[in-house]
């Protein structure tokens, strides 16, 4: 089967075309997130306005990658994409994110995918971008967009080509969400906890803003903590571990950006490198041992990693680190970070492992749909 994936909840315009839920025929991600560098964060109007001009080129140029490949047998369309005209004909099915994310940006997408089914006479399928995350486990990243070279990650399995043995724990951390929940198949989650604030990313988005380094707060707080770590320095603040100790699957960041205004207050010469070290260490801290104990009480032997914030190299070596030292073995997978963030291949492969699909007439967007929700 595949899937045209759309994707358009934040500031990514993007579009894939997925081959049975793991194969990636094309991936097309346009963002406005330099645009809002300056500003500090994203500004829905105006994220909503790019999603507009980016929509229907990202979906053609999409489409047009996906008749370039040459994994199924439609060389002999080549000729006619790069020319004209190109069709649609191999496409099964539409996917599309009806939810969580800005309303503005959401209805560009959901939109548009409703009409290309009513036009194209194609099933549609809406689908719930935070369950979707998730589903950058099961694609395959031997097809070499160009996109791979920025991950130089070792050790766990990174878009491996095997299949994924389910049930399994998921952690979702992403700009807006920070959710832990047990995946015992396809459609059936069991939600065991989340944010009571602040996602992770959040947290890293307003502390990187507080110290003056640019959005996405992630990488940039990133970058730094390898700057302090790179000049051998010891680290002398130290941040609280929020919620780390107490018996539940929940988190809470929000107290975080406090600490690290109270801490610049104090120690005004703290540099801005061993801050940014030092908030990574402690939302990482808090990521990896709450998810690991989850693993332990429901005897997982799956754990996946999936939204912006498993791009975060850090978070991903302390949790190799930790399931090194378990006494028991799990499979540890996490997405390289072009499939961590927003993008539509992980759309396409939910819907494909998660295949609803129901009138264009009944699908709208839900800005606040949770991974709790099924996707309507
Ligand atoms: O999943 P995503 O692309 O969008 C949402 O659905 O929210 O996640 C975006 C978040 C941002 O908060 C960004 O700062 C964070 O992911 N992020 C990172 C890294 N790359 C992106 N956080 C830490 N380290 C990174 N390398
Ligand atoms: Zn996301």
């Amino acid at each position: 089967m595949i899937i045209l994936g759309i994707e358009t909840s934040c500031d990514e315009t993007a579009a894939s075309v997925v081959k049975d839920g793991r194969e990636i025929l094309s991936h097309v991600v346009a963002s406005s997130a330099e645009m809002h560098m300056k500003s500090g964060g994203v500004i829905p109007e105006q994220a909503a306005r790019e999603q507009i001009k980016a929509i229907i080129p990202v979906i053609e140029e999409a489409i047009k990658q996906s008749l370039r490949s040459t994994d199924y047998g439609l060389q002999q369309k080549t000729k006619a994409v790069d020319g004209r005209p190109w069709t649609v004909d191999h496409i099964n099915a539409i996917a599309v994110t009806v939810g969580p994310g800005l309303i503005g940006s959401l209805l560009v997408g959901v939109e548009t995918a409703k009409t290309l089914a009513a036009v194209w006479n194609k099933p549609i399928v809406p689908v719930n971008h935070l369950v979707a995350h998730i589903y950058a486990n099961w694609l395959e990243t031997s097809t070499d967009y160009g996109l791979q070279t920025t991950d130089n990650r070792k050790g766990a399995v990174v878009g491996s080509r095997s299949t994924v043995d389910l049930p399994g724990i998921a952690l979702v951390v992403s700009g807006g969400h920070t959710d832990l929940v047990l995946m015992q198949n396809h459609g059936k989650l069991e939600y065991l906890g989340g944010t009571r604030d602040d996602a992770a990313g959040e947290a890293f988005d307003k502390t990187a803003r507080f110290l003056g380094l640019p959005y996405p707060g992630g990488p940039a707080i990133a970058k730094a903590a390898i700057e302090f770590k790179s000049q051998n320095s010891k680290v002398k603040i130290k941040l609280p571990r929020p919620m780390i100790d107490e018996d539940n699957f929940d988190f809470s960041f929000s107290g975080l950006k406090t600490a690290v205004i109270r801490e610049r207050k104090e120690n005004p010469d703290t540099p801005q490198e061993e801050l940014a070290y030092e908030i990574q260490e402690a939302i990482t801290d808090v990521l990896v041992e709450k998810t690991l104990r989850a693993v332990k009480k429901f005897n997982a032997s799956t754990l996946l990693l999936a939204g912006g914030v498993a791009a975060n190299s850090r978070l991903r070596e302390k949790f190799e680190f930790s399931i090194g030292h378990l006494a028991f073995s799990i499979d540890f997978r996490v997405p390289p970070p072009y499939l961590c963030t927003d993008n539509a291949s992980y759309i396409a492969a939910c819907a494909k492992y998660n295949y609803n699909p129901i009138p264009w007439q009944e699908i709208s967007a839900n800005p606040s749909l949770t991974i709790k929700d099924s996707a309507f």
